[in-house]
């Protein structure tokens, strides 16, 4: 984290769990375990269904709501799509887009990232925008050539004046629910390629505003040791975002008086 700079981001992706029931509970548990959190920007993310249940239960908190997905086209004849005018006008205030989930089960493909991530900039919602590279290219060597063509074709046509609104999510697809992980060194490493990247394209006062997540088995056992490196922002949170304790838990891991004596640039 780097806390001069840029915003800490915990988010949890719900996924296709839960039910409205479920999500009061939830909330207020969340509400007491982690307090007010005022050290990161906290994002829940159910499935669209439970956005208003969690809006409301979260009213009373600085607990944001987002998106897992939403439409790439601007409305019409979509049956069953989402649009980013819709998430807007009932207050959305994040999306996840290019989840690996939806890259490899619907056939989800960079450019139709990119038309989603300019759909919710246009209205004003922040994307968590989800690159990673699977087993096969972690084993070639191929990962950072891999993200940075993710990142870069995310960001395509994307102004410097919206870069500041954009969240990137480092996911590698092979530590997506598996219980492995990268080391933090070595996640650090793929989120510091894609910072040099953005640097590149939007120079160096860009590059070091925009929040960069680790996504991936995260869990309050591991989260401490990611959230110390210096280019890992946050964390994107799947299976330990469902049970209140351990994502109140990795919550206080990204607290900074937990890491006195850890500088960064
Ligand atoms: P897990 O934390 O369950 O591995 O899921 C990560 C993820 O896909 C978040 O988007």
């Amino acid at each position: 984290m780097n806390r001069k700079y840029r915003r800490t981001v915990i988010a949890a992706n719900w996924k296709m769990n839960m039910l409205a029931s479920e999500v009061r509970a939830f909330a207020e548990e969340l509400k007491q375990k982690a307090g007010p959190a005022r050290w990161c920007d906290v994002v829940v993310c159910p499935s669209f269904v439970l956005i208003p249940a969690a809006q409301k239960a979260f009213r009373d908190s600085r607990v944001a709501v987002g998106a897992q997905d939403l439409s790439l086209h601007e409305s019409g004849a979509y049956t069953g799509e989402v649009s980013a005018a819709q998430l807007q006008d009932i207050g959305v205030q994040y999306v996840i887009i290019g989840h690996s989930e939806r890259r490899g089960n619907f056939g989800e493909t960079d450019m139709d990232v990119n038309a989603k991530v300019t759909a919710a900039l246009a209205r004003n919602i922040r994307p968590i925008i989800c690159v990673g590279e699977n087993a096969a290219e972690r084993d070639m060597g191929v990962t950072i050539e891999r993200v940075t063509l993710q990142v870069k074709t995310a960001l395509a046509g994307v102004p410097a004046s919206k870069m500041r609104r954009v969240v990137i999510a480092y996911e590698p697809v092979w530590a997506i629910g598996t219980g492995r992980t990268p080391t933090a060194e070595d996640a650090a490493a793929v989120a510091g390629a894609i910072r040099a990247l953005i640097r590149g394209l939007h120079g160096a006062r860009t590059a070091r505003a925009v929040s960069i997540l680790y996504g991936g088995s995260m869990t309050p056992a591991n989260a401490g040791d990611l959230l110390a490196q210096p280019d890992i922002d946050g964390g994107l949170v799947g299976g330990a975002s469902l049970s209140p304790s351990d994502f109140a838990a990795i919550i206080h891991a990204a607290n900074p008086d937990n890491y006195q004596g850890i500088t960064t640039a």
